[in-house]
């Protein structure tokens, strides 16, 4: 399929990625520097990979004699409580000998005892579909509440086919419609609890609450009460309705959930498709053409009627998982772009760090950092909403800068900032990135990881801002079908230093098609190897556990690499071992653990049938609960 041809799009075929580059067909850079590409031979990338000593290990020479001597002297202290296992191209899960998974819930399962059980035929029960677990699961996050263990969860986006089967073009053909899908996204707080028979979600559970697309939530920091978020419901700019496209996630240290807004341009619509949008909305991929059609029966989404609506939306939300009465907080202070997650950390002061990837091609890293101290026991009302949110600069050499995003650098006020944070980006010279996924901080080691997942643009398109996407840097190679991992080390120590060094811990590839740099980084190998890194956290021994979310057809250029999987790294030696593969035509997305670690918690996105209900179902989005079978804690 032409993907710039607008008019055949298949939107349920489309990703969210691949809508917006359909819908914004811009000129190609002319005059690009391909010569690059052809340059950098699989040996030369070895100039920006090191293991075991950290940014000292720059260069060639250093960098390849590091990864050797590590890689062997690792051989026969293996940091993985596993047998990796071979690439599957079924329709089930497989996790090593040793291991056993079971479903731990299922978009339709009831969170309450008065939501109706799922219908295979319908799609579930619409009147009760803000009762149930929402679809797509996405970032999670395990919360130990008094004796009680919460999970929060995300529901990404649906699959309008599936979730309204008796609609032939799988679009809403009602308000009731509208709602019903509405209703399955979001965000699920719920009660887990294990006994004899395994993992079970706690139906009824106080804890239990479904976040939609039409729950209240707060605006605060620097865009709240802005002209820009007025509407006319809402006319003070500081209260909205809903939370979307909600992708990766984030703890903060007090306890909380944040929920990431990515894709959210797409459920915004005209029904007058002449209307004059915006000049700002083109950077942020917003038109007159929704995703789900919501805009002719819902009127907020309609961009003809409010056009400020899009403006209350692309934000990091927190929610308090211990009070179900809680109004969750739309923290403007951290930029409103396409969020992936939020990683936090806490720097040598105390001030709190959150790290935000932008998950668009040609799009920035970014790094808040709080005005106020984090201590226990504190007020933390108000920490994400004072502090400064800056954009990162990799340079050749290595190092790199948090550029601070303040009026005097962007001619923008704080506002502006937190309301068009790409637009301020732009202005200071920022490395445009292969599509920053999920950052992870290492608990061990002061360092923090973030997957760039692909960029078919790198080195042929410039980003919806104009920003030109060269190759080099942590970026090497163009049309990057692949993807890599990107690791910088803070200044002193400290996330909250402006100044750092950086690496590539790997660079994902195909040595068995491939002989230059898109066979990879010396550490992907034909028993490892993998495309598109997206989801990615630590464990709590410093162990990096890495999620796919990739190309899984098994052929040409990803021959060999099989379904979407799951991969244990270890930072300290740049080795790679897979750990879990998905089935096929699913995304393994979202992590975490159970107080214990005994048992670790993993997303499975979009299953086609008969995963996980068998022949003739519907494929459903599930988490699922891994255990090892001596009930040792895992990784
Ligand atoms: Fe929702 Fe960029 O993944
Ligand atoms: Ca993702
Ligand atoms: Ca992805």
């Amino acid at each position: 399929m032409d993907r710039n041809d607008s008019q055949h799009i298949d939107y349920e075929g489309f990703s969210f990625d691949a809508f917006d580059e359909a819908r914004r067909p811009e000129p190609e850079v002319t005059g690009f520097d391909k010569v690059v590409e052809a340059a950098l031979s699989r040996r030369g990338f070895l100039g920006v990979l090191a293991y075991g000593s950290g940014a000292a290990a720059m260069g060639l020479g250093t960098g390849l004699g590091s990864l050797m001597s590590s890689v062997s002297a690792e051989a026969a202290t293996s940091r993985f409580a596993f047998k990796p296992i071979p690439i599957a191209t079924d329709f089930t899960i497989h996790v090593p000998e040793g291991y056993t998974w079971q479903v731990l819930a299922r978009w339709g399962d009831p969170l309450f005892s008065d939501a109706a059980e799922f219908d295979h035929q319908t799609g579930g029960d619409a009147a009760t579909s803000n009762r149930v677990f929402g679809e797509n699961t996405d970032g999670m996050e395990l919360f130990v509440i008094g004796d009680r263990q919460v999970i929060a969860v995300n529901h990404e986006y649906v699959n309008p086919k599936l979730n309204l089967p008796k609609n032939e073009d799988g679009r809403p053909a009602s308000a009731g419609d509208v709602r019903k899908l509405q209703n399955l996204q979001g965000v699920t707080v719920m009660e887990v609890a294990e006994d004899g028979n395994g993992w079970k979600v706690v139906v009824d559970s106080p804890f239990n609450r479904r976040i939609d697309h039409n729950t209240e939530m707060r605006l605060s920091g620097p865009a709240a009460g802005h002209d820009m978020l007025k509407t006319a419901a809402d006319p003070t700019g500081t209260s909205s309705l809903g939370t979307f496209n909600n992708c990766g996630s984030g703890k903060t240290p007090w306890g909380t959930y944040l929920t990431c807004e990515e894709n959210f341009n797409g459920y915004f619509g005209s029904t007058d498709e002449a209307v004059a949008l915006p000049e700002d909305f083109k950077r942020y991929g917003i038109d007159a053409k929704s995703v789900y059609s919501y805009e002719k029966f819902d009127e907020r989404f309609d961009l003809s009627k409010h056009p400020n609506e899009p403006y209350r939306a692309g934000y990091i939300v927190e929610i308090d998982p211990a009070d179900p009465t809680s109004t969750p907080v739309k923290r403007t202070a951290l930029g409103r772009f396409k969020h992936e997650n939020a990683a936090t950390a806490l720097a040598r002061d105390g001030r709190v760090v959150v790290y935000l990837g932008d998950d668009e091609r040609g799009e920035f890293l970014y790094k808040f950092v709080s005005a106020g101290i984090y201590t226990p026991g504190g007020d933390t009302s108000t920490l994400l909403d004072e502090g400064t949110l800056h954009v990162a600069r990799f340079d050749e050499d290595g190092s790199g800068e948090w550029v601070a995003l303040t009026p005097e650098a962007t001619g923008m006020t704080a506002a502006e900032i937190a309301i068009l944070t790409r637009v301020a980006a732009s202005k200071v010279g920022a490395t445009t990135m292969d599509r920053p996924e999920w950052v992870a901080v290492n608990p061990v080691s002061i360092e923090a990881y973030c997957a760039l997942t692909n960029n078919s643009r790198r080195g042929v398109k410039p980003n919806a801002g104009g920003d030109e996407t060269p190759v080099g840097g942590p970026n090497p190679r163009a049309e990057n079908k692949y993807g890599q991992i990107v690791r910088w080390y803070p200044a002193e120590d400290d996330h909250a230093a402006t100044g750092f060094t950086w690496d590539l811990f790997v660079m994902a590839g195909n040595p068995t098609v491939h002989e230059d740099a898109y066979a990879g980084s010396e550490n992907v190998n034909e028993g490892n190897m993998f495309n598109s890194p997206d989801g990615m956290m630590f464990d709590t021994t410093g162990l990096l556990w890495i999620q796919t979310d990739g190309d899984d057809d098994n052929e040409g250029d990803f021959a060999g690499q099989g379904n979407n999987q799951m991969l244990a790294g270890d930072p300290a030696t740049g080795r790679i071992e897979r750990f879990l593969t998905g089935p096929n035509g699913s995304e393994v997305t979202g992590l975490t653990w159970s107080a214990d670690r005994r048992t670790m918690f993993v997303g499975i996105q979009h299953p086609k049938a008969p995963f996980p209900d068998g022949d003739g179902t519907l494929g459903r989005s599930s988490v699922i609960a891994v255990k090892r079978d001596d009930n040792l804690p895992i990784g």
